[in-house]
């Protein structure tokens, strides 16, 4: 098994480390553009096999893509993070044509390659890679709902004095400060729904604390959040790797699945050794699904600003 991450800043580096950690594959190819980053990267996380007692593989090139030939998942952290009061979809001029390039990159050296997009505005830069790789679209995974979910459970454990790991709560839509629609109807700490556990505004607060869970740490650490992200795209490759078949919350083309198309918007997969596997239908009521379109109509203005570059 090879997986490459593109992009060895905090966000990448964190989920080459990861991957590193849980031994998802004999070879870690770690690109960046930077010379020098990806290679000295790599070796100050090879460097930890003796303390960590994982002696993973990990190769650090400056933008030589014949080296991530063979790989089996690519993830794209590249480009640039988000500054403090900026929104993700602000990103898009100068993201927009490094992650294009990255894809062309990628699938030259590894056809049957299977890519996991972080960059931001992920989900316009998912359905960016979708468009300029042209490959099947269970292959092409943004992820955004993972993190997002992840930060829902951190909030809603904080409330409840309970930990997260007996929450199952789950973010759909667009992975934005404003698209993102947590799903407090859907939220069980065990077997109790929290709207019995919580008042209507503190679930309210609960959820606008989480839409805005990266805008948070942006601004309190200066630049976008990097262990979360890291972690979240490391779950997600091992459930690929592992073919663990997992139901994530992950941007993926629709067509017609929750009343959309050609936009790629999060919903609950089963994510496993092809990539995304199956769409999970969760049944949203009206409202929710009134919120599913608000958020479509938003990721679908950000993907017409693709046209208007020129990458
Ligand atoms: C965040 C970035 C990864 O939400 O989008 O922290």
């Amino acid at each position: 098994m090879k997986i490459t991450v593109v992009g060895a800043g905090a966000v990448g580096a964190t989920v080459a480390d990861n991957i590193a950690r849980k031994e998802l594959c004999q070879e870690l190819v770690l690109v960046d553009i930077k010379e020098g980053i990806a290679e000295g990267k790599a070796m100050d996380m090879m460097q930890t096999a003796t303390l960590l007692g994982s002696d993973t593989k990990i190769i650090g090139s400056t933008n030589d893509y014949s080296k991530t030939a063979g790989s089996h998942v690519a993830v794209i952290t590249s480009g640039i993070p988000r500054k403090p009061g900026m929104t993700r979809e602000e990103l898009i001029g100068t993201n927009a044509s490094i992650v294009k390039t990255v894809a062309e990159n990628l699938l030259k050296h590894s056809p049957d390659i299977i890519i996991v997009v972080i960059s931001n505005p992920m989900d316009t830069m998912t359905y960016l890679a979708l468009q300029a790789t042209g490959i099947p679209k269970h292959r092409i995974i943004g992820m955004g709902g993972i993190l997002d979910s992840s930060r829902f459970k951190y909030y809603l454990s904080q409330a409840l004095k309970c930990s997260p790991l007996d929450l199952h709560a789950v973010v759909i839509g667009g992975h934005g400060d404003t698209t993102m629609i947590p799903l407090t109807r859907l939220a069980f700490l065990n077997s109790h729904a929290v709207s019995n556990l919580l008042s209507a505004d503190e679930l309210k607060q609960i959820a606008a604390h989480t839409m805005v869970g990266g805008a948070t740490l942006t601004k309190l650490i200066g630049t976008s959040a990097w262990y979360a992200p890291g972690a979240a795209g490391a779950a997600l490759v091992e459930s690929i790797v592992r073919d663990e078949k997992k139901v994530f919350p992950c941007c993926v083309a629709l067509d017609g699945e929750y009343g959309q198309k050609d936009i790629c918007l999060g919903v609950p997969v089963v994510i496993g050794k092809n990539g995304w596997e199956k769409i999970v239908d969760y049944h949203l009521n009206a409202e929710e699904q009134e919120a599913f379109n608000k958020s479509a109509d938003a990721v679908r203005a950000m993907n017409d600003v693709l046209k208007t570059l020129s990458i």
